[in-house]
């Protein structure tokens, strides 16, 4: 008889979500506004710990990206740098906005946008276009937070604002801010395999409170104030609904368990691991990057290790453990095929080779030893 199956990041309820959704049904707030939501918001910036970043409550991190490219004044026929390795939520933003995404490869250490790349895909884009992109979305991917003090100098040199792509990052730090606040813009995801859920949902970090009032404006469908319906900008319907926002408050309850499990997880990975030729769980480069380990990830070198990326995640699969390749870089995807980049193989290499273990909350210590015990097969 097979196993029971371990699943990559399942999501995990800490028990009073259902308190406030309730709550929500017995005051008739079942509406995309309401004390949930203001209670999330606030939840979510006393946790960031900025106090002057505001916090607003979105259907998904993908319209948190959508939203901070509008805030960016990013329009059609402008040009975004997007980091290639990534999610496909990243990137389809731009195109949402007429834009054109120059994708860019990440670096060895934490696999995130290169800051050497980004100076040199910004200062060829000038060259060949007369213009500089209009934003920069960067992203930290599998929670480990990207390079920002390089990012970010490279970003002020050129007068280029960041839009930080957080959606794996929540509770990570990097030099002791917490990711997501680094920016001019963050983007997090409370979607079902995050390190908190809503169910579906996201949440943007802004700047001050007149951009967030202005991202609740372009999030409610853009309606000036009048007593009619009033229209002088195109608006989108990103809200948080307040019965989702009340699954996210249980959840801000057990946010610090969640992120010590991931690392937990990934601590025993390493140690499970330990010295296994051809094999390497990615850690963080320095005590600067705090990761949440929101997926804890190995490389395979296959002519060190004598099995390939692939090999391994067939054999977990026919033991029942589920595991994933790492992002497919967008500059090798289909419908990105025509955009411009600069890329030196670094993100392609990782996608052959790397692969996702099972790091949710629910993953148990027989669980991770049953993954371990795996991979070590593979090696005799
Ligand atoms: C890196 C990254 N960006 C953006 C998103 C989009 O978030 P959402 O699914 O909440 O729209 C996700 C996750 O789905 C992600 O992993």
């Amino acid at each position: 008889m097979k196993q029971k199956r371990i699943w990559l990041s399942l999501a995990e309820m800490g028990g009073r979500e259902q308190e406030f959704i309730k709550e929500a049904f017995d005051s008739n707030w079942v509406v995309p506004l309401g004390p949930n939501v203001d209670g999330f918001e606030k939840d979510l910036e006393d946790y960031l710990g900025d106090r002057n970043k505001r916090i607003v409550a979105l259907s998904a991190g993908t319209a948190a990206i959508h939203l901070g490219l509008v805030m960016l004044g990013v329009k059609s026929g402008d040009e975004v740098i997007c980091q290639s390795f990534t999610f496909a939520a990243s990137a389809n933003p731009i195109v949402y906005q007429g834009a054109t995404p120059v994708f860019v490869d990440s670096e060895d250490d934490t696999w995130n946008m290169s800051p050497r790349l980004l100076e040199e895909a910004i200062r060829d884009r000038i060259a060949k276009k007369g213009k500089k992109p209009k934003a920069i979305v960067v992203v930290h991917l599998y929670g480990m937070p990207a390079q920002m003090t390089e990012i970010l100098s490279v970003a002020r040199e050129y007068e280029i604002p960041v839009l930080e792509d957080a959606a794996e990052a929540l509770g990570s730090e990097y030099k002791g801010k917490k990711c997501g606040t680094l920016g001019e813009y963050g983007a997090l995801s409370f979607n079902g395999n995050k390190v908190i859920t809503t169910s579906g949902g996201g949440a943007i970090v802004c700047p001050s409170e007149e951009a967030a009032h202005r991202v609740l404006f372009f999030a409610t469908q853009a309606r000036e104030q009048a007593p009619h319906y009033q229209h002088e900008y195109i608006g989108y319907n990103y809200r948080l609904s307040n019965v989702s926002a009340g699954i996210g408050r249980g959840q801000m309850l057990v946010l610090d368990e969640h992120v010590s499990k991931r690392r937990h997880n990934h601590a025993r990975y390493v140690e499970l691991l330990d010295n296994m030729r051809g094999v390497e769980v990615k850690k963080a480069p320095s005590s600067d990057y705090n990761s949440n380990y929101w997926l804890s990830c190995i490389v395979i070198e296959p002519s060190q290790a004598g099995f390939t990326r692939e090999d391994l995640r067939l054999q977990l699969d026919s033991e029942n453990i589920e595991s994933r390749p790492l992002w497919k870089p967008m500059h090798l995807q289909p419908v990105f095929a025509d955009a411009p980049r600069y890329v030196d193989g670094t993100s392609e290499s990782l996608f052959s080779k790397g692969l996702c273990l099972p790091s949710g909350t629910l993953v148990m210590e027989e669980d991770l030893q049953r993954v371990a015990s795996v991979i070590r097969s593979m090696a005799r």
